[in-house]
């Protein structure tokens, strides 16, 4: 149902924000390191007008699902909390936001690692900035978008997911040092376009599997003497922890080079520059699966399917793991050829994958 039909008037402001895939650099943002993150043309668009009744009421379209604040120590759980989050941390910060009616539609999928909570908590401080006319940039909007999924969703998340929503587009890639946030848009080279499939498994372990990783990185640079695992580049210097925070550690060392050794290719990009840029999402995604741990089987096989396809420059799974989706390199015009195939032959394994981007469905 429509913002009118939900509210009974229309919105007085609308604001959106992408989802976004990473490319390479996964699990390195909590650990102070690179990433570089892309968006993906689905999008999640909030409109908003102010509520007359002194409570604020959220509504999702997709979900079919109203939720009425009533009590604002209180805070309400699924969509809502992100909501709620956003709205709480613009008060903290000393704005008077009044009561509002908000009302949510995506075409970001949700649980496949495609972040669509940070694009849900971007477009509502987007939203609400329009409304009111705050004097917010989209870094401080990333920044109380992250802090609202960590104090109100309770994920203990990076901040890379935010700021891709906040900063990237489709045409670019968004390379980010998630330390200093100094960042650079590289526009996407001409001869590649990318792949989303989603595998179909749900991350049920992401919560629980992603805090601990992030803990036992913590341990790790604690043990080397180090403030974070972003201030080693040796990989060597990994063998005197015990496991499995050698291979943890590891992976976010060797990680970090990789996106290094793109954005250092990444100016003169032509096809032997791309052939590099797929073997080291190739790397990652084994990094992922051996050290890093945090692949599935059906993961490996979807991964392994487009490595072996012709017009495959690399791919990997991208976002936290323990399911979701993988994303490709390929040659460019072939991505919605490429995308079928392998998810055929993907179905055939008793899965139920979904193609992500080319995007199709709307
Ligand atoms: C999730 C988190 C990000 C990042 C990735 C893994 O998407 O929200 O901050 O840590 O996992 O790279």
């Amino acid at each position: 149902m429509n913002f009118q039909k939900i509210f009974g008037k229309p919105p007085e402001t609308e604001a959106s924000a992408p989802g976004r895939v990473n490319l390479l650099g996964e699990h390195t943002d909590y650990n102070d390191g690179f990433v570089l993150p892309t968006a993906i043309p689905q999008r999640t668009t909030v409109q908003l007008g102010s509520s007359t009744d002194g409570h604020h009421h959220f509504y999702s379209e997709d979900l079919d699902e109203r939720v009425s604040v009533l009590e604002s120590n209180h805070t309400p759980s699924g969509f809502a909390s992100y909501i709620f989050g956003c709205i709480q941390l613009l008060q903290k910060q000393g704005y008077t936001i009044p009561s509002l009616n908000l009302h949510v539609k995506s075409t970001v999928p949700i649980g496949s690692g495609l972040s669509s909570s940070a694009a849900l908590e971007v477009a509502t401080l987007r939203a609400v900035r329009q409304l009111l006319n705050l004097p917010i940039n989209d870094v401080e909007i990333a920044q109380l978008a992250q802090q609202a999924e960590i104090q109100y969703a309770g994920v203990q998340c990076g901040i890379m997911d935010q700021m891709a929503s906040s900063l990237a587009d489709t045409e670019h890639m968004l390379f980010l040092d998630t330390r200093s946030l100094e960042r650079r848009v590289i526009p996407f080279p001409s001869g590649a376009e990318i792949v989303v499939i989603d595998s179909g498994v749900p991350r049920t372990l992401a919560g629980s599997g992603y805090n601990q990783r992030r803990g036992e990185c913590e341990e790790a640079a604690r043990l080397l003497g180090v403030k974070a695992l972003r201030d080693i580049t040796d990989s060597s210097a990994t063998e005197v922890l015990p496991e499995p925070l050698r291979r943890r550690a590891r992976h976010v060392i060797t990680e970090n080079n990789r996106v290094l050794e793109v954005l250092q290719i990444v100016e003169t990009f032509h096809e032997t520059s791309l052939q590099r840029f797929g073997e080291l999402m190739n790397a990652s995604h084994a990094s992922l699966r051996d050290d890093y741990e945090v692949s599935v089987p059906a993961l490996d096989t979807l991964v392994g399917m487009l490595q072996k396809t012709a017009g495959v420059f690399g791919a990997r799974l991208t976002g936290a793991g323990f399911g979701g989706a993988c994303v490709a390199l390929v040659a460019a015009g072939e991505g919605r050829g490429i995308a079928s195939n392998v998810l055929e032959q993907y179905n055939q394994t008793g899965n139920t994958g979904r193609i992500l981007v080319p995007a199709t469905d709307f």
